[in-house]
């Protein structure tokens, strides 16, 4: 979906947001406003009142376990009632459209559809009608776009770095098909973070239109005083035969290690956004090292899911 019209179609008249499937073109204020009420829900008591009129469908065409999770805990968190659709114990397995089936969740009253799918621009058709009451978040959309995990992440580095500006940071790994990539490096870009570097293997690499301003580098040009390195998953899922990686091969030319931190800023920090393929992504040892956030992130996972629905309740 292009930009402005993705950005019209997620803002209502008022400029208040009512979908969330890409980060694209989101003003800075709507993504400081869910990152600041992440931080306040850090340390807020919630769920003490039930909202049975602000009923969740999630709705996963790939599996998860961080996103549908989270998504579910952060609804039940604000006591929102939470309905799992199965695509496959639905009536989408009796050739129901997705359509009908958001048209029907409206008309039960469910009031946010979380729904992750692979294909690129399934969401198009489900955001026009002017009257739709249902809110649309995206859960991950193809190698296009996971805007809640772009939100965590921020909100993980906006924690560990308050000087945006003057961070350096390293995307490293499977920048062709990682919608987290496009996502983390949307919002990076949003708030002014100018320092990012990206390094991919050949079989990887992305379409410079989708991050503009930065260019592929070698591994250890990438990671040179870094402050901060974004390991991404190699989407397997997504490659084809001739662009599959033999595991061992990936680790022994873009595994991060402690060897290959050397020439990192000496407090560099570690991102992934998980699944962690054993063995080729990460060392074991940086995985749970105090280099590493990427608990930090899950965690954060809940609360920014919690501000989104928060964000988009009318
Ligand atoms: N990061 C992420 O999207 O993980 P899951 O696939 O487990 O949801």
């Amino acid at each position: 979906m292009n930009e402005n019209r993705a950005t019209s179609l997620q803002l209502d008249n008022n400029g208040k947001l009512r979908h969330l499937i890409t980060l694209a073109g989101l003003p800075r204020p709507i993504l400081e406003s869910i990152l600041d009420r992440a931080e306040q829900l850090m340390h807020a008591e919630t769920a003490t009142q039930f909202h049975p009129d602000q009923p969740v469908a999630l709705l996963f065409y790939e599996p998860s376990t961080r996103t549908r999770g989270s998504f579910s805990l952060a609804a039940w968190r604000l006591g929102y009632p939470v309905i799992n659709l199965e695509p496959g114990q639905s009536s989408i397995a009796k050739s129901e459209t997705l359509e009908d089936t958001v048209s029907t969740l409206e008309a039960m009253g469910v009031r946010y559809l979380v729904l992750r799918h692979a294909q690129d621009g399934v969401f198009n058709a489900l955001l026009d009608p002017p009257d739709r009451t249902i809110h649309c978040i995206s859960a991950g959309e193809a190698h296009q776009s996971h805007p809640t995990q772009g939100l965590l992440d921020l909100l993980t580095i906006r924690q560990h770095f308050p000087d945006l500006a003057g961070l350096s940071v390293a995307i490293v790994g499977d920048l062709a098909h990682s919608r987290v990539a496009r996502s983390t490096f949307t919002a990076m870009r949003t708030f002014g973070i100018t320092d990012i570097r990206l390094s991919a293997p050949p079989e990887f690499e992305p379409d410079p239109v989708d991050f503009q301003g930065a260019t592929n580098q070698t591994l250890t040009q990438a990671l040179e005083g870094v402050q901060l390195i974004i390991a991404l998953r190699v989407q397997s899922e997504r490659l084809t035969k001739s662009s599959t990686i033999e595991p061992g091969y990936y680790f022994s030319t873009y595994g991060l290690t402690s060897e290959r931190l050397r020439n990192c800023h000496p407090d560099v920090r570690i991102m992934h956004p998980g699944p962690i393929h054993p063995g080729m992504e990460l060392a074991s040892d940086l995985i749970n090292s105090p280099r590493s956030l990427i608990r930090q992130q899950v965690h954060n996972g809940v609360l920014i899911r919690m501000a989104v629905y928060e964000e988009l309740r009318s």
